[in-house]
């Protein structure tokens, strides 16, 4: 081993970090994820620093310093609709812009895109999505269907077998992400200890709170150019309060339906009126919108946790 201390900057200009850091442009992606995506301080933290990690191993390369090129396959853990999928897409864009991959695209597949039914169905189906994610991110989600141990034959250990060559052989050329509820990953992981050991960054994603459910149905919102109406602010909010604590709670994506239901209304009643709407009315989503759900109903007769 050399000792860096001793080995002469060849390339000194490029061994600015700040320089380094302006010239991939990632500080740009990373601050549109934080002004686009609400919360997840843990996982845009993981974020920052895998992207320091990669500016550190291209000028290691640049000074002639030995580098394996690190291994980023990861495993993102959480309940349904905390941003695994939207993360992974914008993880796929910070590793084309640091160079890392080539292309920067996203293949996401479960479990029936990459196993057959069949003898002799699972290898080409694998190798078909393998092929088509190359350069970029390949987002396996509820990737533990892929293991079946109460199946003897099951064809899913073949897809493994497969992707583990591969995560591997090309690491340089794919990033795999797994994804799915935290316990059954482990589980998961436990019986697959190949798997496990060439995922090296496990990434968990914490259930939003109320606070940052209601900042993200406004972020929504904004997006989609509506906006509350005083009293849908406070209706929105005790929405949120009842829907968190209702069966088959899945996060921003229960918010995100809940809007478009109330957009669903508002549209209804809009076009009931007989009169001229301006552009405001357009915009605008009242408090009934809301109230008309049934989670208000649920909430009133406590049918619920
Ligand atoms: N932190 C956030 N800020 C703003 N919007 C978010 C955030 N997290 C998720 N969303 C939005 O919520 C929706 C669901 O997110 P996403 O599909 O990424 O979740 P997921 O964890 O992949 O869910 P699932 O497990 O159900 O596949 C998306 O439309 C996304 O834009
Ligand atoms: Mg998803």
């Amino acid at each position: 081993m050399t000792t860096t201390a001793e080995t002469p900057a060849v390339d000194a200009p490029t061994l600015d970090p700040q320089q380094a850091w302006n010239d991939s442009h990632v500080g740009e992606v990373l601050d549109q994820l934080d002004r686009e995506l609400i919360g997840l301080a843990p996982v845009k933290e993981r974020i920052r620093n895998i992207a320091a990690l990669l500016l550190v191993d291209g000028m290691r390369r640049r000074t002639g310093l030995t580098t394996a090129g690190p291994s980023l396959h990861m495993c993102f853990t959480g309940n349904p609709g905390t941003g695994k999928t939207t993360v992974a897409m914008r993880m796929a864009e910070i590793l084309h812009r640091l160079g890392y991959l080539r292309k920067g695209h996203l293949v996401a597949v479960t479990r029936d895109d990459l196993v057959g039914q069949y003898i002799g169905h699972t290898a080409p189906r694998t190798r078909e999505v393998l092929k088509r994610a190359m350069g970029g991110v390949l987002f396996i989600d509820e990737a533990y269907y892929l293991h079946r141990p109460e199946n003897e034959r099951d064809y899913g250990q073949e897809a493994i077998e497969i992707l583990l060559q591969d995560m591997e052989n090309r690491r340089n050329d794919l990033v795999v992400i797994l994804a799915g509820y935290a316990d059954r990953m482990d589980q998961f992981f436990r019986s697959n200890p190949g798997l496990s050991s060439r995922v090296a960054h496990h990434i968990e994603f914490p259930d939003y709170s109320a606070a940052q459910l209601n900042a993200i149905a406004r972020l929504l919102l904004e997006r989609m150019q509506y906006r509350l109406s005083g009293d849908a602010g406070v209706a929105l909010a005790e929405y949120i309060e009842l829907r968190r604590r209702q069966p088959h709670f899945a996060n921003a994506r229960s918010i995100r339906n809940a809007l478009d239901r109330a957009r669903l209304r508002q549209a209804s009643r809009l076009c009931s009126r007989h009169q001229p709407l301006t552009r405001e009315d357009l915009m605008t989503l009242e408090a009934g919108d809301f109230r008309a759900s049934r989670v208000f109903a649920a909430g009133t007769s406590r049918s619920v946790a």
